[in-house]
């Protein structure tokens, strides 16, 4: 039976299905019947043109499962006509710039639930957020503490403003990732860069570390600045005890949520969440969200935010508790496996506050087998596509709206691949005897040697990226996902960090930034050779 069939027939909520959208189901007026026409040739076509819409729509007939974003699993919620609902600011439905009407009142409905004093749409995902955000509350030529881990749009920002930035550095776990931020760190930087203007975080990171919000609240506004949170991942925290709680809820100023990654919502929206301080001023951040976002925003995106908001009002207890089961039982079953290890469900590492075990953290290097090669074994053999695979673990993202038969088909994945590995039938390429490449071992910390903008806008020359040592980045550097970058423009390229580049193409894992896509070139700054 396939998921839109279970769904249909139930008449119980359960994980993956939202009951009763019955006001949603009825699109009409203008639908174009049978598309039948818009799928012959006709002329002008070029025989064997891909498009875009006819992948997708074959991509989504078949039996690949989605362990990755956007958290509404690619189930349909109420047969919701895009076409019928795609209209612009007419009459009755308010604008996004100057709402005053149904708008604001959503954004007020999405303040309540999330459990901000003020919430924000943003129809360019938590990018636009983040930008805004940077650019609301630091001056131009300011100082951002931020921590290193951040993502691009943090380092976009920085460049827009032409920001002094320092940084704060994750602390080391056990498991090889990235840890959660000191709060220590938090007030030593502080004290030693009293210009500070604002701090920026990410938590939970793509991992799902999650950081002491609370504490470093209370250390931040001790120098009345405000406290920025990227929790993109995090849109589904505060909802159940099982979740850490919201940023918000523990003092942050500023929070940026991606309603997409983690919760049943469209592709590109988000929430820019406001906690009434005396530090932010709100108005300049409202300015520079109507810079960073569309005139144009889309109907569908927001009413899929609106739509998100009901759900978790109307059902969230009960979604959240089948999933709750649900995970539970999966990392239950994982126990049981020899060779592949899954991040423990409860387990805190040291160097982590708090995780989000809806991010499901597989490792294979006890025999060899990297992350991609894990995630592409996964993808490949099993249909089952995770949301991202980094030097020694692939990343499967869990939602409410996760089926029972997604989580069944990972956990038996998973015990074959480990049950091959002990019988010796696997005919996967392994290194073994290798040292584990943890993400320690690909973030080093950097040496700053121009301001990020005066990189980006400096004249370059082009090097080979794996001959470059000794000169200066011009360019950004990154895995993506996750986006956080290994080399930021201004920073001094280490053989360190080319031994961990190095690493990561022969891994085939995907780094990206540079102009040259195929990763060999990288561009410098002239003149700053060391
Ligand atoms: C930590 C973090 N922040 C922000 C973003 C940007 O979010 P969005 O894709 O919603 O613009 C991402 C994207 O993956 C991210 O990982």
């Amino acid at each position: 039976m396939t998921e839109k069939n279970q769904n249909a027939e139930s008449d119980q909520p359960s994980v993956g299905t939202i009951e009763n959208e019955k006001y949603l189901n009825q699109p009409s007026g203008g639908t174009i019947e049978n598309e039948k026409y818009l799928n012959q040739p006709s002329g002008g076509m070029i025989e064997n043109e891909k498009y875009l819409d006819r992948a997708l729509l074959e991509y989504c007939n078949s039996d690949a499962y989605p362990f990755h974003m956007p958290g509404h699993k690619r189930q349909t919620m109420g047969n919701w006509n895009c076409e019928a609902i795609d209209i612009t600011e007419i009459t009755g439905f308010d604008n996004l710039h100057h709402a005053e009407g149904i708008l604001l009142e959503a954004q007020q409905r999405a303040a309540q639930t999330f459990g901000a004093d003020e919430s924000f749409f943003l129809v360019n995902g938590s990018t636009a957020g983040l930008l805004a955000a940077v650019c609301g509350t630091v001056k131009k030529g300011g100082r951002l503490l931020m921590a290193r881990n951040c993502h691009k749009a943090v380092y976009h920002a920085v460049y827009l403003m032409e920001l002094q930035t320092e940084y704060l550095y994750p602390e080391q776990t056990e498991f090889g990732i990235q840890g959660s931020i000191a709060p220590e760190q938090v007030q030593r930087m502080l004290e030693q860069y009293p210009d500070t203007q604002a701090i920026l975080l990410t938590s939970p990171t793509y991992d799902g570390v999650v950081s002491d919000i609370a504490a470093i609240a209370e250390i931040v506004h001790a120098h009345q600045i405000p406290l920025i949170v990227d929790e993109a991942h995090g849109a589904h925290f505060g909802f159940s005890e099982r979740f850490p709680k919201k940023a918000i809820s523990y003092g942050a100023d500023l929070c940026i949520e991606s309603v997409h990654k983690t919760l049943p919502a469209y592709t590109q929206t988000a929430l820019l969440h406001y906690r009434k301080n005396p530090w932010v001023d709100l108005e300049r951040v409202k300015r520079y969200l109507g810079i960073y976002q569309s005139s144009s925003p889309s109907y569908v995106l927001m009413a899929g935010i609106d739509r998100c908001t009901r759900i978790l009002r109307e059902q969230g207890t009960t979604l959240f508790a089948a999933f709750e089961q649900q995970l539970h039982d999966f990392y239950q079953s994982c126990e049981n496996l020899q060779y592949i290890s899954v991040f423990p469900e409860n387990g805190n590492d040291d160097g982590i506050w708090d995780r989000d075990s809806s991010k499901i953290l597989i490792c294979a290097e006890a025999v060899g087998l990297h992350g991609q090669d894990l995630a592409d074994l996964l993808t490949q053999k099993y249909h089952l596509e995770l949301e991202m695979a980094s030097g020694h673990y692939a990343t499967a993202l869990t939602s409410i709206m996760d089926t029972k038969e997604g989580f069944d088909r990972l956990f038996a994945a998973l015990e074959e691949i480990d049950q091959s590995f002990h019988d010796g039938s696997d005919d996967l390429e392994k290194e073994n005897g290798q040292q584990i490449f943890t993400t320690d071992a690909i973030y080093r910390p950097a040496k700053k040697v121009m301001k990020i903008s005066e990189a980006m806008d400096a004249p370059k020359e082009k090097v080979k990226l794996l001959e470059s040592a000794g000169s200066v980045s011009g360019e950004f550097v990154y895995l993506y996902p996750p986006g956080i970058p290994i080399l930021a423009p201004g920073e001094l390229v280490t053989p360190e960090i080319l031994d961990a580049l190095a690493t990561c193409q022969k891994r085939n894992m995907e780094v990206q930034g540079m102009k040259d896509f195929s990763g060999i070139w990288l561009e410098i700054c002239q003149d700053n050779v060391s």
